[in-house]
């Protein structure tokens, strides 16, 4: 079984209806919401989320019992922890079991070849960030995707690409997915 299908069936539902935070609560609670795990909780987050917003800083705060200050020290004080998205636009393919049956790997390397960046890295003009997932909780729309936040499954490498393209090409706005 996928992480993805597992974390779904555990997860509790998040009032915004958002997958993610599914997998986020399936990671937390087999932690059993451990302060200690928060640097894995937030691992996780940043790999779900693209980076670490307020709001996701305040609801782990929240979900380990941990005070905010504290949370949001930690995510500043370690590099690989970003609090704000480092490219205008983001795209993240998840590269977990059911999306890389599914063709995930077509999909990510389609992006690299039309941003000419590697997962991990952001395009030189700061338009586009691209990284990789390993289960957004929507394995039942695989092969998904998030392009500037929201979770966008049944991709194929055409329709993504039309999407990274129009992404390029209006930086400042966000795509109509
Ligand atoms: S493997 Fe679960 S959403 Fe991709």
């Amino acid at each position: 079984m996928s992480e993805g299908s597992q974390t779904i069936v555990d997860g509790k539902p998040h009032p915004s209806g958002d997958q993610r935070f599914r997998v986020l609560e399936a990671t937390m609670k087999r932690h059993q919401y451990q302060p200690n795990s928060l640097i894995e909780v937030l691992h996780k987050a940043q790999e779900l989320f693209g980076y670490l917003e307020r709001d996701i800083l305040l609801h782990i705060a929240h979900s380990l019992k941990l005070p905010p200050s504290q949370v949001y020290g930690v995510a500043t004080f370690y590099h690989f922890f970003s609090l704000t998205p480092s490219g205008r636009h983001t795209c993240v393919v998840c590269m977990g079991t059911a999306c890389f049956v599914k063709g995930a790997a077509s999909l990510l390397s389609t992006v690299e070849q039309i941003a000419h960046i590697q997962a991990g890295e952001t395009t030189q003009d700061g338009g586009l960030s691209l990284s990789t997932a390993r289960c957004l909780g929507a394995c039942g729309s695989a092969p998904a995707v998030v392009l500037d936040g929201q979770v966008v499954g049944y991709q194929t490498s055409e329709n993504l690409g039309q999407q990274v393209t129009q992404m390029m090409d209006h930086p400042q706005s966000k795509v109509a997915t």
